[in-house]
């Protein structure tokens, strides 16, 4: 029999595969939804203190190999998601998970808070979405990451950790892992979409989307390459201590393989399950299962991190 469960911060998990934030997971009934399907935990969409209706539509298309958004952080509000916690915590068996986008470092102190006395069982800190016109992505400035990381773990009781936008340069992936592993953060989720792409219609010669002149989160297929190489070097530098989570490019069993192999102690699906709808959490879990019992492996623990080199 082939084991695909896995604990993230001590958390058990019936497989390793669920949704990333932000899609198909605004709404009660989307919720709901989730806690049906093979998805092994329910992640909300990134919440602030106040609801918001986000950025004009459209804000969201897909493309030939993903998808690209600005969104604009629609969402109910911290307490429509607490509420929720509690239906979803007593009619489903399923591990719970908050976003955290606070647009202020006092707005997510206040809703950390909130989330200690919930039945979440994590939290998925998202300190700046790509998408927020007026608000720079946080993961890129590593003194304010430093600064929000050190006031949220001064209030929070539960586990969490930290949704990181995508580097590229040695340098930053290194900076932003020291800064880490100076506060109690159990996981960092590799990665965001990669911010300000622009997709066009030659057609029509006009942008995609309608929010800032067209530029949006490119996520999908297109950042598989990106996501693997976030995930490798955060496991590396992190040395296993604080796990991480792998999103970014997931359609398959052999992706979620891949990012098993790079390190990643779960795999999280955003734009495949946008395109395919809630199926694509078994299909990429049976992959995955089969391609491990070709392969002779019985559990994640067998390749997890083992990727070898060419030298
Ligand atoms: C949104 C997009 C993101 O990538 C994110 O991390 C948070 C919010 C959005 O546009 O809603």
């Amino acid at each position: 029999m082939i084991d695909i469960s896995t604990k993230i911060a001590g958390v058990k998990l019936d497989g390793c595969v669920f949704n990333a934030s932000g899609v198909r997971d605004e709404t009660l009934l989307d919720l709901e939804n989730l806690a049906k399907s093979k998805s092994c935990a329910v992640l909300m969409k990134s919440c602030t203190l106040a609801p918001r209706k986000g950025n004009p539509a459209p804000r969201c298309v897909n493309l030939k190999y993903g998808s690209i958004n600005s969104m604009g952080l629609p969402n109910l509000g911290y307490r429509a998601y607490i509420k929720f916690s509690k239906i979803l915590e007593e009619k489903y068996q399923k591990p719970l998970i908050a976003s955290i986008c606070g647009l202020s470092p006092k707005d997510n102190i206040i809703m950390f808070k909130a989330f200690n006395d919930t039945p979440v069982d994590l939290i998925e800190f998202n300190p700046g979405s790509p998408n927020t016109i007026g608000k720079p992505i946080v993961g890129y400035d590593f003194e304010e990451m430093d600064r929000l990381l050190d006031s949220v773990s001064k209030v929070t009781k539960k586990p969490f950790g930290v949704k990181l936008p995508p580097y590229f340069d040695l340098t930053h992936f290194e900076q932003m892992a020291n800064i880490i592993k100076k506060y109690p953060v159990k996981f960092v989720t590799c990665v965001n979409s990669i911010g300000n792409g622009l997709a066009i219609n030659p057609q029509t010669e006009k942008v995609l989307i309608k929010p800032k002149g067209g530029l949006g989160g490119i996520a999908g297929g297109y950042i598989k390459y990106t996501a693997l190489a976030n995930v490798r070097m955060f496991y590396q530098l992190l040395a296993d201590k604080i796990q991480v989570i792998g999103v970014g490019g997931v359609y398959s069993g052999i992706d979620a393989f891949e990012m098993i192999l790079a390190g990643a102690s779960a795999v999280q699906i955003g734009t495949a399950f946008l395109q395919k709808g809630p199926g694509i959490f078994a299909r990429v879990q049976n992959q995955l299962s089969n391609f491990m019992k070709k392969k002779g492996y019985q559990n994640l623990a067998d390749f997890r991190g083992k990727l070898n080199t060419l030298d």
